[in-house]
């Protein structure tokens, strides 16, 4: 980030939002062309772009610091731990200041969700015991769960959701009970965009006796979270959503829980001590990290969780409701559109699904990008959901920090010009 921006925002406590087209400068691939046309990026909940600091962070680890960590002990191999561990410290501070041995690096959400099904759920999910989640889940936070069920002969239940694509809470009080052995829910949906109450579904849960496990993947790169605060057992999210390298991942877990589950993985790192007869495992949160780790990623993931914290995650929460309303108003003026998804924007987030009465969403993509503007159409990993909304697929258009209202202009004026070459 330019330091004049930076300025700008630290000197102006009470600027909630910030010039987005300041921010485009420090994305290069902002500056590529598509089809002839300036590129527009609304493809945020699928990845993000990466500051040009993130690409500098990678490219500098490579030259000046790779080396395996944990293990050597000569100078880059020192540096390359220091480098790697710091960028624990700081995911530890940025979800609300929790232990450095509650932080367990993995790929990506996914993966930090499979590990909790492998190795938390297999020991502690039995026959007749209930599973909870909701009707917007992601596949991340769907198949682990479906599979487990089957396996152990558990019962996989829902929260529904109402017509405005909120939960409906109606019978919360029975869905989650004495048999819930465990509440799995999306934080932020990736195709309605809602945001869910879940400290209130967290704190229901505990009562009855269920641990939580918060799939942040669309919520921890827009919003301040504070894991502590909303006193999840589990929480999960992805780098490469907010600006940081693809292929890692964290799953944050409370210590006293972690340190009761089986590893997920094993071989190296993860040992404390092996012959042929037996292992013991290594502490926390070694114990989950075997083999050679995504070292120079996670190095770079540092930089970009730098960048959000100069901008702050209370301005970016800001500026996502400030575009989530406009974007909202400019689509709902354009007939045959229908939004999908709570259309008010204080209880969502800026990934704005929405279908046309006479084009399909593959069709709408092609256009949108024959003009320069990416957007994801399909079914965004939530088969389920899709069912539920009655339909196959969406076009969705997600904003971040370097989308502007110029943006969300072109968005809207590029479907109108859609809507008048499809229909003739
Ligand atoms: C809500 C949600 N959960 C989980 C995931 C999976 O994330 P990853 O592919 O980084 O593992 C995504 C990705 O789109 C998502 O949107």
């Amino acid at each position: 980030m330019t330091s004049d921006l930076k300025s700008e925002i630290m000197t102006d406590s009470k600027k909630l939002s910030f010039d987005s087209s300041k921010i485009q400068d420090d994305f290069p691939i902002l500056e590529t062309k598509i089809n002839g046309h300036r590129l527009v990026y609304l493809d945020n909940a699928a990845s993000s772009q990466k500051p040009e600091a993130v690409i500098n962070a990678l490219d500098n680890f490579y030259k000046t610091t790779n080396s395996n960590i944990h293990r050597g002990l000569h100078t880059l191999a020192e540096k390359a731990t220091n480098a790697y561990e710091h960028c624990r410290e700081h995911v530890a501070k940025f979800i609300g200041g929790v232990s450095c041995e509650e932080i367990i690096f993995t790929s990506g959400t996914t993966e930090s969700t499979n590990l909790v099904a492998n190795s938390w759920g297999n020991e502690n999910i039995g026959e007749g015991d209930e599973i909870l989640i909701t009707e917007m889940e992601h596949h991340a936070n769907l198949v682990p769960w479906v599979l487990l069920a089957q396996k152990k002969n558990a019962l996989l239940r829902q929260i529904p959701i109402t017509t405005d694509g909120t939960l409906d809470l109606t019978d919360i009080n029975k869905l989650i009970n004495e048999k819930t052995k465990l509440l799995a829910v999306t934080h932020m949906s990736n195709v309605l965009g809602t945001i869910n109450p879940i400290k209130e579904l967290i704190e229901l849960a505990h009562k009855n006796g269920a641990l939580t496990l918060i799939d942040g993947a669309q919520a921890v790169p827009h919003m301040p979270v504070d894991v502590k605060d909303l006193n999840a057992d589990f929480y999960c999210f992805s780098s490469h959503k907010m600006l940081g390298p693809t292929g890692v991942g964290v799953l944050y877990g409370k210590k006293e829980i972690l340190e009761k589950m089986p590893p997920y993985i094993l071989g190296g790192e993860m040992i404390r001590e092996v012959s042929f007869e037996k292992v013991t495992f290594n502490d926390l949160p070694h114990k989950f990290e075997a083999g050679t780790p995504n070292i120079a990623d996670v190095v770079a993931f540092d930089t970009a969780l730098t960048y959000l914290e100069n901008i702050g995650m209370e301005n970016i929460r800001n500026h996502e409701i400030e575009i989530s309303k406009y974007a909202i108003e400019k689509l709902t003026e354009i007939e045959g559109i229908t939004i999908q998804g709570p259309l008010d924007e204080t209880i969502r987030g800026a990934a704005i699904s929405f279908t046309d009465r006479d084009v399909h969403p593959h069709d709408i993509s092609t256009f949108l990008d024959s003009r320069g503007i990416a957007i994801r159409a399909g079914h965004h990993c939530a088969q389920p959901l899709m069912k539920v909304l009655k339909t196959v697929a969406t076009a969705r258009a997600s904003f971040y920090i370097y989308n502007d209202r110029a943006d969300v202009d072109y968005l809207a004026e590029t479907v109108k010009e859609m809507r008048r070459y499809f229909r003739g």
